[in-house]
């Protein structure tokens, strides 16, 4: 017997019987949450590239320190698994969850160094591919239109201003209003890291790019599924969409 459909989940399906949404864009344009959101809204799983990179740093800062070197993180990435969640899936460190780890300040000083090592670049691709296959994904990072699913059924490319993006991180951080001196800094850390992590944050060209400076997270989310909608209903129109 198959589970009912949720009242808002659209019933969108592509000609290849699978979905792929790839949302990317620049540290802390919204990403990770807007995703994990649409894929709830959608009755897809969320899979966050970041949180893999993010999991190879912790696990070479916890063997060596912040001064490991390569060969260091491609030792750790054979203890790393992803474990599938209800909605998502959890990068998983020798059994154990590491989504606290992996966003203490030293792994995010240090993520971009390990992001332009090739192993660890398709160590994460295959694990992301790996966790699509088959099913329905709202897919997070840099370069998920471009690398990892050039033909994603929906490339979404999100950017907003930087004082912005430094302004809900604090927010979300510290659950409370960041004073302007806060702000300031984190906007000096993130536009290093959008400058570190510059050759691989490619806006795919037919990616729709939405700006989310002047949005609420629950329009950005609102936009995106109407963008998934509006591919269902094309999806019909040419006769490959689901019935029902
Ligand atoms: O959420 P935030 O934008 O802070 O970062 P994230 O999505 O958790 O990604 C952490 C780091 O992983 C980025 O700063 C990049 O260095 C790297 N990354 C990447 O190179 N390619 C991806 N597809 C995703 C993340």
């Amino acid at each position: 017997m198959s589970a009912p459909t949720p009242p808002s989940s659209p019933r969108i399906r592509s000609a290849r019987g699978s979905l792929v949404v790839a949302i990317d864009g620049p540290a802390a344009s919204g990403k990770s949450s807007t995703a994990q959101w649409v894929a709830q809204r959608l009755g897809f799983r969320h899979v966050d590239s970041g949180a893999l990179y993010r999991a190879a740093t912790a696990v070479a800062i916890a063997r060596a320190g912040e001064e490991f070197d390569e060969a260091t993180v491609l030792s750790g990435l054979d203890e790393i698994s992803l474990r599938p969640a209800q909605h998502s899936f959890m990068p998983i460190w020798k059994r154990g969850e590491m989504e606290e780890l992996i966003r203490a300040p030293e792994v995010t000083r240090n993520v971009s160094r390990v992001a332009q090592m090739e192993g660890v670049r398709k160590w994460v691709n295959v694990h992301v591919r790996e966790a699509a296959q088959g099913r329905d994904v709202v897919v997070d990072g840099r370069d998920i239109g471009t690398v990892v699913f050039p033909d994603a059924d929906l490339k979404v490319f999100l950017i907003a201003d930087p004082w912005e993006r430094a302004r809900r991180r604090l927010t979300q951080r510290h659950g409370r209003g960041p004073t302007d001196a806060e702000i300031a800094d984190e906007t000096e850390r993130l536009v290093q890291r959008d400058a570190k992590d510059a050759t691989q944050t490619v806006q795919a060209k037919d990616a729709i790019l939405i700006d989310t400076t002047y949005l609420t997270q629950a329009e950005q989310v609102e936009r995106i599924v109407s963008l998934a909608r509006v591919f269902r209903d094309d999806a019909s129109a040419d006769g490959s969409g689901e019935r029902g």
